[in-house]
């Protein structure tokens, strides 16, 4: 393309006035408790929870031990046998219905913790993260009493759930994970010990206080906090019946591996290397929106996302020239103010991972694109960044960055738009972006992913599955698919 760059100006002439949120109403403790059998219990081995945009140390939190995960599950188990297996579906329904209301109570401070802990634009948690956990309680609420009719021809007693539920969440979509996990575990008719991630412990303890006030029965939901060694010793405990995951693909493997021989189900929802692929007749400014929504949304935090772009080589020019003027338009910075787009990266070992992979994509003669924006002096930030010249087989096209980061790959014929597509060890999610909706049937078919948009991307609601191929994971989570992983249907 022949065109000439235009030279638009942004930066400082057109930043916007300061609007940040204030947490001032958001209270918290200087620790953070475990919650088991209903009642908050103190903990010890404290660690620092860090503001990823400030570096402060918001509060501390305890990691709980073999002995804790141990007590956690009695309580879990405890409260399936005398409460909960018992409790007809459209009385379970009450209760989920109570939390999903009481989210959109504290709808406000639940953003602003959720920002404050994760480094996510408060205008993300407040639009997506919040009102999608509510309405991820208040979908499965409505299944509560209607298992049988989901799953017809299973006798009178219809289909059974499998007791107690270990769920271990990341740090990306920290309250969102919850519900994702804890919705569906409970309308089914299982209790839960749910461990929060180490860096993200803020919304999973607030979601705790929420469900002790909304009066469940003691030991339905327990919630525990730690590294990776409570994980295991969740995952590893012999009266779980059932372990969910979501996170890396390496702990995933993992996970798998301790379990085998076990009658314990899983379900593992893990990294993605996802194909956004825009063809030559696409509306090529929308498509360039869903490039930006793609790949930094939530800093690209996102195991969905669109991290791989794969261009028609007739626009790669036109494509890179607007994605490089609207990524400069892109507010990076405090979290909590409410122009933001790009706030803090979760911690600073995602950081020292993101840079590593970059300095990979440098190495490898990747040609990078980045705005010039200022950073913040304090905080892990990353500037929004985009690779042209890339080849398939280079680190950058391969590895989960998880981060701000776009790999941009080209392509002459859908055939070989599906090849690259498909040449990943993962299958998550993909995005089509064309003119025909015939080439968006025909590509989705032929693609391996377990989520694939037409023309938009990063799009969730809880009446539609979502879950991996391959390396991704397997089993659903979200829609009629997601009650299965957590019912026996044998009778
Ligand atoms: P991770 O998989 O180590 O952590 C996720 C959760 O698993 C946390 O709650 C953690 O405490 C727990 N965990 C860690 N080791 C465990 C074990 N052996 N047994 C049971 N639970 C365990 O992910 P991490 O280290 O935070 O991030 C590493 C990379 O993983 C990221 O760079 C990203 O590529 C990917 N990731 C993918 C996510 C997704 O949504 N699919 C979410 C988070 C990370
Ligand atoms: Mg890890």
């Amino acid at each position: 393309m022949s065109q000439k760059p235009v030279d638009l100006l942004f930066g400082d002439l057109w930043s916007y006035a300061p609007a940040p949120e204030s947490p001032s109403h958001v209270k918290y403790p200087k620790q953070l408790s475990h919650f088991i059998g209903g009642q908050f219990e103190p903990g010890d081995n404290f660690f620092p929870v860090i503001n990823p945009a400030t570096e402060e140390v918001l509060t501390e939190c305890p990691a709980a031990d073999a002995a804790t995960v141990d007590r956690a599950v009695k309580a879990a188990r405890t409260a399936y046998e005398k409460y909960w297996r018992p409790m007809p579906g459209r009385e379970r329904a009450k209760y989920l219905h109570r939390i999903a209301r009481m989210i959109q109570e504290k709808a406000r401070e639940l953003a602003i913790l959720e920002s404050m802990n994760g480094g996510k634009p408060i205008r993300e948690a407040r639009d997506v993260d919040v009102p999608l956990a509510a309405a991820h309680f208040s979908y499965y609420a409505g299944w509560a009493d209607k298992l049988k009719y989901a799953f017809p021809g299973l006798g009178l007693d219809g289909p059974q759930p499998l007791g107690v539920a270990g769920q271990i969440i990341p740090w990306n979509f920290p309250l969102l994970m919850a519900a994702w996990k804890i919705a569906p575990a409970l309308a089914t008719g299982n209790t839960v010990v749910l461990k929060a991630a180490e860096t993200t412990p803020l919304t999973c303890w607030k979601l705790a206080e929420i469900i002790q006030e909304a009066d469940l029965p003691p030991g339905v939901v327990n919630i525990i906090h730690g590294f990776g060694a409570t994980g295991a010793a969740l995952v590893n405990h012999p009266d779980v019946n059932k372990i969910a995951f979501t996170g890396s693909t390496e702990v995933g493997k993992i996970i798998q591996r301790s379990i085998a021989g076990t009658k314990k189900k899983l379900t593992l929802e893990l990294g993605g290397k996802g194909a956004n692929i825009i063809f030559e007749d696409a509306a090529i400014d929308q498509a360039v929106e869903g490039i930006v929504n793609g790949i930094w949304f939530n800093q690209g935090h996102v195991c969905c996302a669109g991290s791989r772009l794969l261009v028609e080589e007739s626009v790669v020019d036109q494509v890179i020239l607007k994605l490089q003027q609207r990524m400069e338009t892109l507010v990076v910075g405090d979290p909590l103010d409410k122009n933001t787009d790009i706030g803090a990266i979760n911690s600073r070992a995602q950081l020292d991972t993101i840079n590593e992979l970059v300095q990979a994509g440098l190495d490898e003669g990747g040609i990078m694109h980045q705005s010039p924006c200022k950073l913040p002096e304090k905080g892990f930030f990353f500037r929004p960044t985009f690779f042209s010249g890339v080849t398939p087989s280079s680190r950058i096209a391969q590895e989960e960055i998880f981060g701000p980061v776009l790999a941009i790959l080209t392509f002459r014929t859908p055939a070989e738009a599906i090849e690259k597509a498909n040449n990943t060890p993962y299958g998550l999610s993909a995005g089509i972006w064309t003119d025909k909706g015939a080439k968006i049937f025909a590509m989705a078919s032929a693609l391996k992913a377990g989520v694939i948009w037409g023309n938009t991307f990063n799009k969730f609601d809880p009446t539609s599955p979502f879950g991996g191929y391959k390396e991704s994971g397997f089993g659903r989570e979200g829609g009629r698919h997601g009650l299965l992983p957590y019912l026996d249907l044998q009778g």
